[in-house]
């Protein structure tokens, strides 16, 4: 299960800048007059984007207003989806997928390596500030499970020795490669089989 924080730290003010601006209003452009506020789930990716990927308040604050509609609507939004942070992330932003078939597959495994070497509670950042993670729910990569996204990338067929090696490669500032771990392609099957009938246990 992931848990919904609202961080206690905010800032007092948030505009979007330039890019975020220009962006937002092309957004906008796509609705039809007087339905500007169906763009509310785009304009709070946006901002977190801007905002090294969590959205404070004062950014719910600012889009209400953007859109014309009550701040409590934006906020409803927000506070709903699992996919917008509340509270400030790390630099690298580890999503663990403990839905069943990760969890059958070793997830929790991951969670315990996460809770070791990223820190003990979910959605505290790393002692370095670089690092930290949560648990979410199936992020529709089953067939390589047990996986996780690490900011916009997926990591799949992931092990504990797997993972430790990612978290040493960012603690070294060394590059990380997404993708199955296992050597697969997206989610061909393993070791070359091209059909169920090539094995006795398919
Ligand atoms: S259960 Fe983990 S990606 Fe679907």
């Amino acid at each position: 299960m992931s848990i919904k924080k609202i961080s206690k730290d905010q800032p007092e003010t948030f505009e979007f800048n330039e890019k975020s601006l220009e962006i937002a209003k092309k957004v906008v452009s796509n609705y039809p007059e007087g339905k500007q506020q169906s763009a509310v789930m785009a304009l709070l990716y946006i901002a977190q984007r801007q905002n090294n990927n969590w959205i404070p308040l004062s950014a719910m604050k600012y889009i209400a207003k953007f859109l014309d509609m009550p701040y409590i609507k934006v906020y409803e939004v927000a506070t709903f989806y699992t996919m917008y942070n509340l509270t400030p992330v790390g630099e690298y932003f580890f999503q663990v997928c403990t839905t069943t078939p990760c969890m059958l597959r070793g997830a929790y495994k991951l969670v315990d390596v996460c809770k070791n070497k990223i820190s003990e509670y979910e959605s505290n950042i790393s002692k370095d500030g670089k690092m930290s993670w949560m648990e979410v729910e199936c992020l529709g990569a089953c067939v390589n499970a047990p996986m996780m996204q690490i900011n916009d990338h997926y990591y799949e067929d992931l092990d504990e020795k797997q993972l430790e090696k990612i978290i040493e490669n960012i603690e070294k500032n060394k590059k990380i490669d997404p993708g199955s771990y296992k050597g697969r392609k997206s989610s061909e099957p393993e070791n070359n089989r091209s059909t169920l009938m090539e094995s006795k246990n398919a």
